[in-house]
């Protein structure tokens, strides 16, 4: 496995692969990796000749400073499980390799990054473009692999993508959460016990909407308000926010969307967990036995 840490040496590296004519699938993380993660990795190898994978924590996008301080750094770790899944190179670049001085340019997204969680974290989306239109720029994919997770994040990029005529394909990959149905983040570990059990009440809103929603139910006032119950009634759990928008323009969704995707931020202490779910998403176990599907 390959591991560089300037853009001149990846960039190297991707345009001989793709002049010997070999495809390049890429997962961008800010590493810190787990099954979520890896998940992605594995779809990566469906897409491509090649997987590459850049582990890197974003200063842009972080809007309190002491939260990018405090973002896990495991980086030998990190590189050992994507050795062991057999991933082809690494993209670790530093903050003053991506972010030298003098640098001023910025891909600024639209209003798809002023809601939900771009109303809580201003500046936070206009990071994430950046860095990943430079990390495309570096790597050079042809196919790119986001996280459902992230549902707005991968909303924006795949606008960014159709408006800057980047000409990458991006795949999104349903969550993979945990037996209990708690998506995987490396937040859950800053849940204490007693919240960590509790934070399944949001799988438990997620779960009764998309059954209702299966059941025929095209209220959007009573599919929100399944979602809310269990998280309403669970009395370590403060909701922030669950609302129904259309998926890809995160504008409030009507009885009209197909498909509808139910998103929510749910508080437990001082950790904010973000977790959402497509209505019409297939309710049986997918990749993981043990994780209840996306
Ligand atoms: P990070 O939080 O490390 O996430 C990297 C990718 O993993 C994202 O596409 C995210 O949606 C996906 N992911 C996280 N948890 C997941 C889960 N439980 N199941 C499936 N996929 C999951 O998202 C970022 O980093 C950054 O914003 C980045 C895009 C790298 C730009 O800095």
């Amino acid at each position: 496995m390959d591991v560089f840490d300037t853009p001149a040496r990846m960039q190297a590296w991707s345009d001989r692969q793709r002049t010997s004519g070999r495809s390049i699938a890429f997962v961008p993380t800010m590493g810190a990796l787990h099954a979520g993660h890896m998940a992605l990795v594995d779809e990566a190898r469906r897409h491509a000749d090649l997987v590459v994978v850049s582990i890197f924590v974003n200063p842009l996008q972080f809007n309190v400073g002491s939260d990018f301080d405090a973002y896990p750094r495991p980086v030998d770790t990190d590189l050992e499980a994507c050795r062991n899944s057999g991933v082809d190179a690494v993209y670790a670049p530093t903050a003053s390799v991506m972010y030298p001085v003098g640098f001023q340019t910025r891909v600024e997204p639209g209003g798809l990054a002023d809601r939900y969680e771009g109303a809580h974290r201003p500046g936070h989306f206009g990071g994430v473009t950046t860095v990943v239109a430079k990390l495309f720029q570096a790597v050079r994919p042809q196919v790119s692999v986001f996280g459902q997770k992230d549902a707005q994040q991968l909303a924006i990029v795949r606008r960014m993508v159709v408006d800057l005529d980047m000409g990458i394909e991006i795949v999104g990959l349903p969550t993979v959460r945990e037996p209990d149905g708690v998506a995987m983040s490396s937040r859950n570990q800053r849940l204490d016990p007693a919240d960590r059990a509790a934070a399944a009440c949001i799988w438990q809103g997620l779960s009764t909407a998309r059954a209702a929603f299966t059941a025929g139910e095209r209220s959007t006032t009573a599919l929100r308000q399944l979602a809310a119950a269990p998280i309403d009634a669970e009395p370590r759990a403060r909701l922030e926010y669950v609302e129904l928008v259309d998926p890809a323009t995160f504008e409030p969704a009507t009885a009209a969307v197909d498909d509808p995707l139910v998103v929510c931020a749910v508080w437990f202490g001082d950790v904010r967990l973000i977790d959402n779910l497509l209505l019409s998403s297939a309710p049986s176990p997918s990749r993981r036995a043990s994780s209840p599907a996306h």
